[in-house]
């Protein structure tokens, strides 16, 4: 009889003392590749050392969902790292923040507060079609002096607009210094946050100089300026009869929280200080904006690779919608094969590879296997979104995948797909994210068609890996479709 721990060691990487597993690691791929690779020797679980933490890495969907489902609150743990703990005030957010009843508090109100800007309300919608709107005028402004544009700071800045309204409810126009520096410290915050850097493998390293830990903390430091005072903004305008945006909800939730003495109300206020609130409007931005671009970006690279796809959104667009009005959202049900190119992006180039680590709460197991309380759990989504026996050739680029036989209905085809996580620590911005890349996309491919220039070639699909998986730099040709030339006159 197998005990309910589990009664196996994972298969391990060979280990040294201080250094752990490094020396297999060492590799020129990225991790997740990796790590993918390794299966093949370990096993689809095995374990290994980074440092002095026991990490287990889990490449199969079965153990990850045991993981995130069945053992979600076994599993619910965040690791402290020495970057995490600069940018988030050790841990003061929802994301890197542990497991404790002020995380719970916190990811209730923001979901209540995203939900507020849900489907079921307009706002968010009229939020991101103002920005789509902008976005095309660019676009077109280029096309119209034959220019070609590299789209990836206008999706940037376009997506970084979206979560200012939502957070801050305010948004900047091209060029506004204040708008520069976000997007800026965002970019320094990406370079060096959380990417298994040797100093989040071994702490003490901190001790020495360090170029990368001192851009990360002025990257911050410009960031929490900015965060001050847009709080300061709010709590001297703030009104209970008003929820303008989260930090209001956040507000509110502070306030409600103080005027109520209730025992569970004290646990919860313990993490409502003013770090904590801050943190977390921080964590929705550094969350919401590098995420959703990256998929953006991945999605212009993949229909450049594939004019056949583009064109078969394009007709959908145009048999659904025409050209005499912009896509809404209630317009998600009847382009099926948008959506399902989608998902297909969000499956062969998952942002978040390899999820943000989880830790083991008590002594548990994940099948056969025991795994101790502290140890750090990785689910390699690479692994699962390109497992051969899930996905028929993985690496083609196949929107049909997720249509049904009659090429009409949309279906996920494998369990081996999870681009948000599930469970207690699903991406809190799902539906935000989707309702984006929906709009986004079916606004753009009404209207132009991309491509590179002719004396271009077409950009790489392997991408380069920081905190997530981002494609290279390249430029886009946008061509005014039929019905669009005069586009620009139209939107301004
Ligand atoms: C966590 C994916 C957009 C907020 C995550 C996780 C994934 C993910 C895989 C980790 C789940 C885990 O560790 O088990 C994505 C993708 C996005 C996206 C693919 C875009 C297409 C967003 C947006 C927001 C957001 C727009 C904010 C509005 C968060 C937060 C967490 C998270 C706060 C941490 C949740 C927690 O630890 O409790 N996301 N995300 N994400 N995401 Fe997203």
């Amino acid at each position: 009889v197998k005990s309910s721990f589990g009664s196996e060691e994972p298969p391990h990487l060979p280990t040294l003392p201080l250094i752990g597993s490094l020396l297999s690691l060492r590799s020129q791929h990225p991790p997740h590749v990796l790590f993918k690779e390794l299966q093949k020797k370990y096993g689809q679980t095995y374990s290994l050392m980074m440092g002095s933490h026991r990490v287990v890495i889990v490449n199969q969907h079965v153990h990850a969902k045991e993981i995130l489902l069945k053992k979600g609150k076994i599993f619910a743990g965040r690791p402290r790292t020495v970057t995490t703990d600069i940018l988030t005030r050790d841990g003061k957010d929802i994301a890197f923040g542990d497991y404790s009843p002020a995380w719970r508090f916190h990811r209730k109100i923001v979901h209540g507060a995203l939900c507020m800007f849900g489907e079921g309300s307009a706002t968010i919608e009229r939020m991101i079609c103002a920005e789509a709107q902008s976005l095309c005028s660019t676009v077109s402004e280029a096309a119209s002096l034959g220019l070609a544009l590299d789209l990836a700071p206008e999706l940037t800045r376009a997506v970084t607009n979206v979560v200012c309204s939502l957070c801050f409810n305010s948004s900047y126009a091209r060029g506004d210094p204040e708008f520069e520096d976000m997007l800026r410290y965002s970019q320094g915050i990406v370079d060096t946050v959380a990417k298994d850097s040797l100093v989040d493998i071994f702490p003490w390293l901190q001790i020495f100089p360090n170029a990368d830990l001192r851009l990360l903390k002025l990257c911050v430091s410009v960031r929490d300026k900015l965060l001050q005072k847009k709080y300061e903004e709010h709590k001297a305008d703030y009104s209970d009869n008003v929820q303008r945006d989260l930090l209001d909800a956040l507000l509110r939730a502070k306030r409600s929280a103080e005027n109520n003495n209730t025992a569970d109300v004290d646990t919860a206020t313990a993490g409502l200080s003013d770090d904590h609130l801050l943190m977390t409007v921080g964590d929705i931005f550094g969350a919401g904006v590098e995420t959703t671009t990256t998929v953006l970006k991945w999605a212009v690279t993949y229909l450049i690779h594939h004019p056949d796809v583009q064109r078969r959104i394009q007709d959908e667009l145009d048999t659904k919608i025409g050209a005499d009005r912009s896509p809404r959202l209630r317009d998600r049900g009847s382009l099926p094969y948008l959506e399902a190119t989608i998902r297909e992006v969000l499956r062969i180039r998952p942002v978040a590879p390899l999820f943000i680590p989880h830790v083991a709460l008590s002594d548990a197991s994940i099948g056969d296997f025991k795994v101790k309380k502290g140890t750090r759990v990785i689910i390699n989504l690479w692994s699962l979104h390109h497992d051969e026996k899930e996905w028929s050739n993985p690496e083609h680029f196949d929107p049909g995948r997720f249509l049904d036989s009659e090429g009409t209905g949309l279906t996920i085809p494998s369990s081996s797909y999870l681009p948000f996580g599930t469970g207690i620590r699903v991406c809190l911005g799902e539906a935000l994210a989707k309702m984006e890349l929906f709009l986004f996309l079916s606004w753009i491919l009404q209207r132009f068609t991309l491509s590179v220039p002719p004396d271009h070639s077409l950009p790489s699909l392997e991408g380069k890996f920081g905190v997530v998986l981002q494609p290279v730099k390249y430029k886009v040709k946008a061509t005014p479709r039929p019905g669009w030339e005069r586009a620009k006159s139209q939107m301004c």
